[in-house]
């Protein structure tokens, strides 16, 4: 089955096409214009995925050396995400899917990320233990199937991912901050400062961002000028030691608790280095098959969402015309 995906949820204008599990093609357009602002502005997302929509799925198309008549399915994000970048994408699947006579389907967007994972496995070990880390969630989900998902945990105030861009805001970093702290931390001491890691020791399997961020916040406030721009670096791996360990540690314990053979990992925080290293090296010592999501498709991507579609339009669900985008759209 050749299948198109859209996404939009955010500030990616994204469009792939699929044969089955072969990507043909996966174009990433990122917003450049939300830098200026150190965060994603929602009205300026919106008119810029009207603006690139048709090109990134023309150009998607051509890259796959495939014309709009071999499409067989259309799958696009309808939540969670900003309701009017969901709406671009979504209003556009609808028109293609009536004007090609074609079925298409709605993706919930964390689907995505777990499918943008699975895309490059084989043969894949249920139950799986997935941890979704990305600039909107943190969680842990159980996957006893295809399709099937039971969240165990999840972050009770900021997502990690959020951690990240917040943190690096006020070290005067940029935007988005993880992949500036991640290159940053590689040069640091992630034993310069202690910073505090929520519910480590706690025996459920939730997360906590806030009081990391406001530590950073308090640090940045108690330093001068020059010490922290001589420590950026081991500010930096100190920060990404708290909020990636804390990580580990419970997905580790997770999946001791409910018996997984795998564990696997997704989302944009899922691009980052330190996490990809330790987390590989701890969960294979304790035995598990370790997933790790090929780079492309760690950040929003238009492939992960076919891929998931994919899976749906093959068990024959199809989505009906007057589907909605969902803003808070959960798993499961
Ligand atoms: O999945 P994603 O592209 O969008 C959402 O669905 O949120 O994730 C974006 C998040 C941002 O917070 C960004 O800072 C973070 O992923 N991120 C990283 C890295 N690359 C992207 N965080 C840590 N290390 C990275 N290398
Ligand atoms: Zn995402």
């Amino acid at each position: 089955m050749i299948v198109l995906g859209i996404e939009t949820s955010c500030d990616e204008t994204s469009a792939a096409v699929l044969d089955e599990a072969r990507v043909l093609s996966n174009v990433v357009s990122s917003q450049l214009v939300h830098v200026q602002y150190g965060g994603v502005v929602p009205e300026l997302a919106s008119r810029a995925h009207l603006r690139l929509v048709q090109p990134v799925i023309d150009q998607a198309l051509n890259e796959a050396g495939v014309e709009r008549r071999h499409i067989e399915g259309i799958a696009v994000t309808y939540g969670p995400g900003l309701v009017g970048a969901l709406l671009v994408g979504l209003t556009f699947a609808k028109g293609f899917s009536l004007a090609a006579d074609i079925p298409y389907i709605g993706v919930n967007h964390m689907e995505g990320h777990i499918y943008g994972n699975l895309l490059t496995v084989k043969d894949v070990a249920f139950p799986v233990l997935f941890l979704i880390v990305s600039g909107g969630h943190t969680q842990l989900v159980l996957m006893k199937d295809h399709l099937d998902y039971r969240i165990i945990g999840s972050t009770r105030d900021d997502a990690v991912g959020e951690a990240f861009d917040k943190s690096a805001k006020v070290m005067g970093l940029g935007y988005p901050g993880g992949p500036v702290i991640d290159k940053l931390a590689r040069e640091g001491d992630p034993d310069f400062v202690r910073f505090p890691q929520s519910f480590l020791r706690d025996d459920h399997y939730d997360f906590s961002y806030s009081g990391l961020k406001t530590a950073v916040l308090t640090y940045v406030e108690k330093h001068t000028p020059e010490h922290l721009e001589k420590h950026k670096a081991d500010i930096c791996a100190s920060f990404q030691k708290a909020a990636i360990d804390v990580l580990i540690t419970k997905t580790l314990r997770a999946a001791k608790a409910y018996r997984v053979r795998a564990i696997a990992y997704a989302g944009g925080v899922a691009a980052n280095g330190y996490l990809r290293r330790h987390l590989v090296e701890k969960g294979r010592a304790a035995g598990y098959d370790v997933y790790t999501p090929e780079m492309a498709y760690c950040t929003d991507n238009a492939a992960m969402i076919a891929y998931a579609g994919l899976h749906r339009l093959r068990g024959g669900e199809r989505s009906p015309q007057n589907l909605n985008a969902i803003p808070s759209l959960t798993l499961g």
